[in-house]
């Protein structure tokens, strides 16, 4: 039976570009809607960018420009990328729309009537300078329970703890690098153990969410829900809240409520002003997420708690898909992993990649590699050597012994039928249980079968003693390449379609039932054209160089842990010449800023020498100089002392890190005594 299906895909921030990281979730995303429309389902593709929050506010101010112009840039781009790799949205909108302000108004009036939202006054850094409160990310110093260095507002990557941002010990300000206060402002709260019995009914439900992600959400509800803060002070790029003057909605109260307003949009343009009421009051469709494993808290609690609490309807089906690995490791900018879209495409044929990650993606929310050599292999050898040969082959053949025109089936073709319809229907209900790997796997078994009956027919031996069983057997091989094809066609369109006119076909396949129609007798067929190129690994060099070079987008919650790989190790040297730098513990006994050096800090160390040090040091980006007087440091004694424009540098503290902010001067125990020499 045909249902009616609002699919969405997570809305990108309107903060950085596409990346093929992105990619995965926007390309299974769209497979699966084409499959449920090829199925007969009316399947409706909502998206939009998502606008709003701090970092998208801060970095238009940093360019320049408004946010309003900082997010039509973002969003003109991610359509332009997102449709250039075949994904086709029925509605692509934005966040910052009248449609979802009206929303966002209806959801919280709800959450109000219902008594689920409370005020009351927090207590939050502020940074003086930039005169603003600084949101979890915005804010780093040393982690309250086990001292590391550098850890941000929330939680400590280094012991895992999670904390509260006053809780920081010397905290920062990412922003200005000044040393924040404490301030109490009223903050606005959903208070989300209201809906714990509703949670954890809607999370049990068989077919909602895949196991392991049930499990994990149960847990969450066993462990407690706290009140959800969903207010920001302002400055803020958002909405206002109606009834708190100066506080805006967080991004991530009407991030998902776009939506909503997505399909309102979908709605107005298409003749259907009623569709947003139609779909999420009186459940005339079922609802289907996809989402990265990174957001299930947001669209597995707060998401269906605030649709409840609406009385709009809740989602049918939470997808999770995992994160993309290249070669076995994070995408990283130093690797060259890192792709963005459009350099992708600028070197190769997106379809390559649609096809790749068409294979790839199956039930589990597990990570998916991208290895460039596995890549390469799928590619060559199925999509081209197995699926559009048996095209080529059939056709060549067709046209130039045959006629161009097809005949009658062989008396015998049954059972190969029957096997192709077995494989159609597989294939269709695995891109509707997201198993798009094993519908693409079907499509290559259903293609293995037609290459195995044109080999051991042998058509160009055959031909010379039976034209007409010649002509049968090169017009199955052609509908079983056709059946191929359709099943193929969610993952790869445009090579279904130009099967589709080799083939003698209008247009594109429309349905998996023109895969077992075997309807292609008798009538002429299209005219041969190259379907398909093989790939090679080297065609991916000049993509990881332009990689290489190009800017990744930074994360949009300023959370840049992109970066995996390591700086080459340096040539060996041996023990001697190690020995010949000379480390030495170190007590920093002064430090101080250096003026018309924002880098620098200018710090007094005592070595266990007569006279302390003057060290100048690249640390100023990471610590305030309070933060390191008193602290023992490792310094190599022996560098010889060099001359800078505000004094003279008497040795080299050590220090860990990339540089900026993310530098950490190497530990050495508390109870070291400076000078003691350090091997
Ligand atoms: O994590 C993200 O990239 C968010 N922009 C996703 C939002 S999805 C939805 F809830 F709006
Ligand atoms: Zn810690």
């Amino acid at each position: 039976m045909s249902e009616r299906v609002l699919v969405t895909a997570a809305l990108p921030y309107a903060n950085g570009s596409i990346h093929i990281g992105h990619l995965v979730e926007y390309l299974m995303t769209d497979i699966y809607v084409r499959a449920l429309k090829m199925a007969g389902h009316d399947a409706i593709f909502v998206c939009a960018d998502d606008t709003h929050g701090t970092p998208i506010e801060l970095n238009a101010r940093k360019a320049g420009v408004t946010p309003e112009a900082f997010v039509e840039r973002f969003a003109k781009e991610h359509l332009e990328d997102l449709t250039s790799f075949g994904v086709n949205f029925d509605s692509f909108y934005t966040t910052n729309s009248e449609e979802n302000r009206k929303w966002v108004h209806y959801i919280y009036e709800k959450l109000s009537e219902g008594g689920h939202v409370e005020r009351r006054s927090m207590d939050q850094l502020y940074d003086l300078e930039a005169e603003r409160f600084l949101p979890d990310r915005f804010v780093k110093g040393t982690c309250p329970r086990c001292g590391a260095h550098d850890q941000y507002g929330d939680v400590c990557e280094n012991c895992k703890s999670t904390y509260e941002p006053t809780e920081l010990k010397d905290p920062y300000s990412v922003i200005t690098g000044s040393k924040p206060v404490v301030r109490a402002s009223e903050h606005v709260f959903v208070r989300l153990g209201d809906f714990a019995d509703f949670l954890r009914e809607w999370s049990a439900k068989e077919g909602r969410l895949q196991p392991e992600i049930g499990r994990f959400v149960q847990s969450w509800l066993d462990n407690g829900l706290q009140d959800w803060c969903i207010s920001r002070d302002a400055p803020y790029f958002g909405f206002e809240i109606p009834d708190a003057k100066g506080k805006y909605f967080y991004v991530w109260l009407d991030a998902p409520i776009g939506y909503i307003a997505s399909t309102d949009h979908w709605g107005q343009v298409n003749g259907a002003p009623d569709a947003a009421n139609e779909i999420w009051k009186d459940k005339k469709a079922k609802v289907v997420h996809v989402i990265g494993k990174d957001i299930i808290y947001f669209h597995c609690l707060f998401w269906p708690a605030m649709l409840h609490a609406a009385k709009l309807n809740v989602p049918d089906h939470v997808r999770v898909h995992g994160f993309l690995m290249v070669n076995g490791v994070k995408m990283s900018k130093s690797r060259g992993t890192f792709i963005m879209a459009r350099t992708f495409r600028e070197h190769l044929d997106p379809i390559y990649l649609r096809y790749y990650f068409g294979s790839k993606v199956g039930q589990s929310p597990e990570d998916i590699d991208l290895s460039f050599e596995e890549f390469v292999n799928r590619v060559n050898a199925e999509f081209v050597n197995t699926l559009a040969n048996l095209v080529s082959r059939s056709a060549s053949f067709l046209k130039n012994k045959l006629g161009g025109k097809y005949g009658a089936l062989p008396k015998d073709a049954e059972p190969h039928l029957a096997e192709v319809r077995r494989l159609v229907a597989d294939a269709e209900a695995a891109y509707q249980a997201f198993d798009h790997a094993a519908a693409v796997r079907a499509a290559v078994q259903i293609a293995d079968l037609g290459n195995k009956l044109f080999q051991d027919g042998e058509p160009w031996n055959l031909i010379k003693t039976d034209q007409q069983a010649t002509l049968q057997l090169v017009t199955l091989c052609l509908n079983i390449a056709r059946a191929a094809t359709v099943v193929v066609a969610p993952v790869v369109p445009p090579y279904a379609e130009k099967v589709y006119g080799v083939l003698g076909l209008d247009g594109a396949p429309k349905s998996f039932e023109e895969a077992i129609r075997f309807d292609l007798l008798k009538r002429p067929m299209g005219e041969p054209e190259r379907l398909v190129d093989r790939i090679s690994l080297k065609q991916l060099d000049p993509i990881v160089e332009a990689s290489k070079e190009a800017e990744a987008p930074k994360a949009a919650d300023a959370d840049d842990d992109d970066e995996s790989a390591i700086e080459p190790i340096a040539d060996q040297i041996d023990i001697e010449t190690f020995l010949n730098i000379d480390l030495r513990v170190g007590l920093v006994v002064e430090a101080k800023k250096v003026k018309k050096a924002k880098k620098l800090l200018q710090l007094t160390v005592d070595l266990g020498e007569d006279k302390p040090r003057n060290i100048f040091a690249g640390i100023a980006q990471a610590y305030e100089p309070d933060a390191l007087v008193g602290k023992k440091v490792a310094v190599v004694a022996n560098l010889a002392p060099r001359k800078m424009s505000f004094g003279i540098s008497e040795g080299m503290v050590l220090a860990a890190g990339p540089g900026g902010a993310d530098v950490q001067v190497v530990d050495v125990p508390d109870d070291a005594t400076p000078g003691s020499r350090i091997r």
